[in-house]
């Protein structure tokens, strides 16, 4: 028995030196951690529970039958985060750069039915060469096994990548499409195709890090949610978001004591509009003073600033929040901003998540480039994905609410469940000023400037809508968070069915 045991051990050893302590150390002077290390952070200590440690790949070209290494690549199994379950991949870019054979595939296959099964988050860590060169179509079967795997969990089980290496060719479509994608920033890279091929084929001279490093999908292209310094500064922001995911879509949100009085009052936010409506002001503030302990998880802070999204808590469970940000462009709604938001309410709507929207837009923006991009179909991301929303949904204008922009920002008429307004809000078809001057065409000046006044006296303010019932209460801002409290309260038993369909058809 005892020898039986020594060799166990032996083997076990063995693998999980992957592909040698010389590669390992090749890892570590980049600054990488390796894939067993980084399981070590991101989970709670001695949680994880490996699985396939001895799979290895059953390619015979090229000499890689001799090439054999147990895991073969990739580090999978389970573990908790905070005592919650999550099933985990990590690839061993020590074993032939993390690159994906068909039997890597298999296993990363493996604890994603066994994820969804149960119904737990997965979690990969992925740093690969993409597809095993030597293994051909084999292994680009191998992704397509994986990225159906990704679309059948999307929306049942949350979905987390971190980028902690190269992630290039086809390798960049699984992280693509699961929920939230985090990298490191200066050794993690996503691209199609890498910077020589791009050279041969478009003649253009651009680096690594230029083309998809984690501050270029961060800022401009919103592939990555997150840009974090290294390693750990990124397993450890992982284990914190975390905490604010349902494990399934059949579970609620988890829930954690909070010390933070939920009837709390802020009489800093009676003052925080500034008396001009040109003035920005932080919205971050608003929405921190609202929040459990100010605690507010930001996702694409570096990406269309003028749209705040993330998670906090209120009484101890997760929220959903949607902000417009007066900082940045005013907080109009572009292309870019109405992307944003609208993933992450539908991210939201599909785990139950509620939604809390703070409202101060100016309305769209105009200009050719907006409307030959499609602001249309992309500002309707935002409408179709509020109007769909079934989870409780809690609206407060701060200030400006006009045009378009009033309506999509989960309005009353989008079944907005409570609906609450400032008395610095305004809530009008589009600015005092423009209306006139569209109106009143022709006046001079001083007729403007009457008409001006007029018009804001009659709709600069938020008793119009309230009026009609399209805003439900009036509220000193002070009052914000104990409001939205015991609004939240009063909807955890929100019922709200759509009609039944396959699917709906969001214009992508
Ligand atoms: C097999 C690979 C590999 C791959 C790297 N290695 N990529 N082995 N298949 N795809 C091996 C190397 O041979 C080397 O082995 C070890 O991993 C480390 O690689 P290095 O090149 O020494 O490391 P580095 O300089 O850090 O460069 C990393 C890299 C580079 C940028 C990832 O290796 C690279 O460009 N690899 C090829 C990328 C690629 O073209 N992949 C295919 C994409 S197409 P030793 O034994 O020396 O340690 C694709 C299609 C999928 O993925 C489509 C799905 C729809």
């Amino acid at each position: 028995m005892s020898a039986n045991i020594a060799e166990m051990e032996k083997r076990r050893s063995a693998a999980k030196l992957g592909g040698g302590q010389k590669r390992i150390d090749a890892q570590h002077a980049k600054g990488k951690l390796t894939a067993r290390e980084r399981l070590d952070v991101l989970l709670d200590e001695g949680s994880f529970e490996e699985m396939d440690l001895y799979v290895e790949h059953d390619c015979v070209d090229f000499g890689m039958q001799d090439q054999k290494i147990p895991g073969d690549g990739v580090v999978t199994g389970s573990g908790t985060i905070n005592g919650r379950l999550v099933y985990v991949f990590s690839q061993d870019f020590t074993v032939f750069g993390g690159s994906l054979s068909a039997r890597h595939a298999q296993k990363i296959c493996k604890v994603m039915d066994a994820a969804l099964k149960v119904g737990a988050p997965v979690i990969g860590l992925n740093d690969s060469g993409g597809a095993r060169i030597q293994e051909g179509v084999a292994s680009l079967g191998g992704y397509a096994d994986v990225f159906q795997r990704n679309v059948l969990a999307s929306g049942v089980v949350p979905q987390l990548s971190l980028i902690m290496g190269p992630c290039a060719g086809g390798a960049v479509y699984s992280p693509a499409m699961t929920d939230f994608i985090f990298m490191v920033k200066d050794s993690s890279y996503m691209f199609v195709t890498g910077p020589e091929v791009v050279k041969t084929v478009t003649n253009e001279v651009v680096t690594q890090e230029e083309l998809g490093g984690a501050i270029t999908h961060s800022s401009k292209t919103s592939v990555s949610d997150l840009a974090l310094e290294n390693d750990i500064e990124a397993l450890l922001a992982a284990r914190d978001f975390f905490d604010f995911l349902p494990s399934s879509n059949r579970d609620g949100v988890p829930e954690r004591p909070s010390a933070d009085a939920w009837d709390r009052l802020e009489p800093s936010l009676d003052t925080i509009i500034p008396p001009s409506a040109n003035q920005p002001y932080d919205m971050h503030e608003v929405i921190r003073k609202t929040v459990d302990e100010g605690e507010f998880f930001e996702l694409q802070p570096l990406h269309a600033g003028n749209i705040i999204i993330g998670f906090g808590r209120v009484e101890g469970k997760t929220v959903g929040i949607v902000a417009n940000q007066p900082m940045v462009l005013a907080g109009v709604l572009d292309i870019n901003s109405s992307k944003k938001a609208a993933r992450f309410v539908r991210f939201c709507d599909a785990f139950s998540i509620p939604l809390i929207t703070f409202v101060d837009v100016p309305g769209f923006l105009p200009g050719t480039d907006q409307e030959h991009n499609g602001i249309i179909k992309h500002g309707a991301k935002l409408l179709f994905a509020y109007a769909e929303a079934t989870v409780p949904k809690i609206t407060v204008i701060t200030r400006k609410a006009y045009g378009g922009a009033y309506d999509v920002m989960s309005s009353k008429h989008l079944r907005g469940d409570l609906n609450y307004a400032w008395p610095t809000a305004e809530i009008a078809v589009m600015g005092a000023k423009g209306a006139v001057e569209i109106i009143f065409r022709g006046q001079d000046a001083d007729g403007i400037a009457a008409k001006t006044k007029e018009y804001e006296d009659r709709f600069a303010n938020p008793f119009v809508a309230a009026s009609r019932g399209y805003i439900d209460e009036v509220i000193y801002p002070h009052s914000t968070r104990r409001r939205i409290a015991l609004g939240l309260r009063k909807l955890r038993n929100k019922e709200l069915e759509n009609p039944w369909k396959k699917h709906d058809n969001i214009p992508l």
